[in-house]
């Protein structure tokens, strides 16, 4: 409960979700908007709402005539101050934490007349999400969507409390920056004072806290935005916000501890949830068990491979992916074994979609008795049925999803499959929480068209120190070395990424020399960060955490938009701003810029 020295002003003593049975009899102003009026003839009852709460108060028509016919003539959202004494109420009501009590007037005054809103107040509102974002103050004052932003507002407190008492600084970095690589195109600031000459928005700050740690501020955090012009989705926004972390005289496992206890103190002090040291897997396990490098972990159905199993079954499906170096592999669905036909073609459905773009899937019950009954009857018979379903380790029951493909796409559809087939069966419970790091990624991976070596993450990941030797001695290809990087994913989704960073210059030269850029690019673009080098670089590492993403999982949410204040459509559009939008000419001559479209 808020402190009443706090959010006492001149115009409220009180919150409207502060008053209880203990203030009864004492006198009160309450300031907020109006939810509803109630009128019972001989009674009017205005529900008073403000992001707190909501109070009752109650006018009598016979003792108080004039307050009455004031409050006839209010309508939703007006805002009104309300004098008067708090009273036990006769009909309580226990759902609202200030059901016990009303507030009697002795005054009411209009501070603000309003519009009919053009969408219900409400948690369960009539608006469209649209019209929500267009008229996002009035989306605000909606319970719900206070919530959320109180809540992110907790986080960042609990971030901040964590890192402050580990010694931490804030540091403000500049928005107006040179291009930073993150993989995203770039938002671009023309410069007035150097026509044709133009800013790039920070797609993130790392390059420059790297260059805070070459400057000696060896522990520094930022919670920033960052820019990037990609195509949005329900987890990404043009516009976003990180808690940007870097660390000097650190390794990979400074890094994992530090922050390990980080994300436990937010959950602990924010949701009062105790989770667990966070584990680690590995990238390569991540692919091969779960076909995603941020698998949701609240259920199991790990990918069984099951190339061994089905060696020569004569199955032309199954013995092309194996001629051509392929994958057979398949998931164990526990308990579905009843599932209909029809339930199993719409997930054949599903992993026919053009995104994961399978072929098809076998399907294998194990039957109640323990007997076996396949879509591939035909071609695979009762002893190598039961030896996929050893495979598996499926029991009477349980229905095995089998997929023959590439090894990539195989992997790829069935850890969609998985999480498809866990949520459709509701196989696990969407209020736990899976935490944990993924490690050792590759540092490249290459261009499907063109073949050129690109960063998995950025190109100022460190290499794993043995990885780099081997390479140099040319024992393996550079797509082999595995990268001092590792991302934290919460429920399924990546909240986190970070990496060792290289802090020598040969190896950083060398790096971008295997991502195939030339010298003067390499001068051009990061001529300022080789430089420093120069002068001394502390080994260091660090990560940022995509703090909407965080609070959208804590918030039970949908989408990172509804724990934002003011996102931005899918589309990319402000609706309630009305961005982007045309410039004047004079403006546009004014940075010597000519639009053509
Ligand atoms: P990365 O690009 O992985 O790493 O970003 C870190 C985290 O930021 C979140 N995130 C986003 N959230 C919303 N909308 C977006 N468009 C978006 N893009 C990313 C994700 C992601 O895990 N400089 C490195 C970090 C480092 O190495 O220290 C970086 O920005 O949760």
């Amino acid at each position: 409960m808020p402190d009443r020295s706090v959010t006492a002003t001149t115009l409220r003593t009180h919150t409207c979700g502060e008053l209880r049975l203990s203030h009864a009899g004492q006198s009160v102003a309450l300031s907020g908007w109006v939810q509803t009026t109630r009128d019972f003839g001989k009674f009017i009852f205005i529900d008073l709402r403000d992001r707190h709460g909501i109070t009752q108060v109650a006018i009598r028509q016979d003792t108080q005539p004039e307050l009455y016919e004031l409050a006839r003539k209010l309508g939703r959202e007006f805002v009104l101050q309300v004098q008067g004494a708090v009273r036990e109420r006769e009909n309580k009501n226990p759902k609202n934490p200030t059901g016990d009590i009303e507030i009697v007037p002795t005054a009411l005054e209009l501070l603000s007349r309003a519009e009919v809103p053009p969408f219900l107040i409400e948690d369960e509102t009539d608006g469209q999400e649209e019209l929500r974002l267009q008229y996002r103050y009035l989306d605000i004052r909606r319970p719900l969507m206070a919530e959320r932003l109180v809540l992110r507002s907790k986080v960042v407190k609990a971030m901040r409390r964590y890192l402050d008492t580990q010694g931490f600084l804030e540091i403000e970095t500049p928005v107006l920056i040179k291009a930073t690589p993150e993989g995203a195109r770039d938002f671009l600031v023309p410069s007035r004072l150097q026509p044709g000459n133009f800013y790039a928005l920070p797609q993130s700050p790392q390059i420059l806290k790297q260059l805070l740690m070459v400057a000696g501020m060896d522990r520094y955090y930022q919670i920033c935005k960052c820019f990037r012009d990609e195509d949005f989705r329900g987890d990404r926004q043009p516009e976003f916000t990180q808690l940007d972390c870097e660390m000097s005289f650190v390794e990979q496992e400074d890094i994992l501890r530090n922050f390990d206890a980080m994300v436990r103190s937010v959950f602990r002090e924010v949701g009062g949830i105790e989770l667990p040291q966070l584990p680690r897997i590995s990238y390569q396990e991540c692919m091969e068990k779960y076909g995603s490098d941020k698998p949701d972990l609240r259920f199991g159905l790990p990918i069984c491979d099951l190339n061994e199993a089905v060696q020569g079954t004569g199955f032309a499906v199954f013995d092309q992916a194996l001629e051509t170096g392929g994958l057979v592999a398949g998931i164990c669905a526990i308990g579905l074994a009843g599932w209909s036909r029809k339930q199993t073609d719409a997930l054949i459905e599903y992993v026919k979609q053009p995104h994961l773009g399978l072929k098809g899937l076998v399907t294998l019950r194990v039957e109640a008795d323990g007997s076996y009954k396949s879509s591939a009857d035909k071609f695979l018979d009762a002893d190598r049925l039961k030896e996929i379903a050893r495979a598996c380790d499926a029991q009477p029951g349980d229905l095995v999803l089998i997929a023959a493909a590439d090894k990539a796409a195989c992997r790829r559809a069935l850890g969609a499959l998985r999480k498809h087939v866990a949520d459709t069966a509701g196989l696990y419970d969407p209020k736990a929480w899976s935490v944990f790091y993924v490690i050792d990624f590759p540092l490249f991976e290459r261009d499907a068209e063109t073949g050129q070596l690109m960063a998995v993450h950025h190109p100022f990941v460190m290499p794993h120190a043995e990885d780099w030797a081997a390479y140099q001695a040319g024992q393996i290809p550079p797509e082999n070395i595995r990268a001092l990087c590792y991302d934290m994913v919460m429920n399924g989704n990546e909240i986190m990424s970070g990496s060792v960073r290289i802090h020598r210059e040969d190896i950083q030269n060398r790096i971008f020399q295997l991502l195939g850029l030339s010298a003067e690019e390499i001068e051009q673009k990061f001529g300022f960060l080789l430089k420093a080098f120069r002068y001394g670089a502390p080994p260091h590492a660090g990560c940022a955490f995509g703090l909407d993403r965080w609070v959208m999982l804590m918030a039970g949410a949908e989408s990172i938009r509804e724990v934002m204040a003011f996102p931005k459509n899918s589309a990319g559009r402000d609706l309630m701003l009305d961005a982007p939008a045309p410039v004047d000419a004079a403006q546009l001559r004014e940075l010597a810029i000519g639009v053509t479209l």
